[in-house]
């Protein structure tokens, strides 16, 4: 619902974060985010936000993804609304990433994807 005296106000956001995952796989047998356990992680992700008590309107959702073209970084995942895509390795870095940034609000430098890696 727009704001009558302010019609150019962007309305709050329904979550406070949303993390979406690349979870595409290629048949072609070709580099994808899938080869890379990402589903594994998009898994921990849901079920540690979920036993954190942070999911839900308002606060965090973990959404599945399909390609999100930064294949060269993969695997990847990205959280709105601060635009900050992670390229993480293994299971700890999803705990990281669920630890400081989407319950405390702490970017992990150490994840960062490399701004110039896309395709
Ligand atoms: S396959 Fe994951 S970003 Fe393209």
């Amino acid at each position: 619902m727009n704001d009558p005296k302010n019609p150019q106000a962007t309305p709050p956001s329904y979550y406070q974060r949303h993390i979406f995952f690349c979870l595409n796989e290629r048949s072609d047998g070709s580099e994808c985010c899938a080869r890379h356990q990402a589903q594994e992680a998009f898994d921990r992700c849901k079920s540690l936000v979920k036993a954190a008590g942070l999911a839900g309107p308002g606060q965090v959702r973990v959404n599945k993804a399909g390609c999100l073209d930064r294949c060269a970084a993969g695997p990847v995942a990205v959280v709105y609304p601060e635009a900050v895509w992670y390229s993480y390795v293994d299971m700890s870095d999803i705990d990281e990433i669920v630890e400081s940034h989407l319950k405390n609000g702490r970017v992990v430098e150490r994840l960062l994807t490399p701004p110039h890696l896309g395709r």
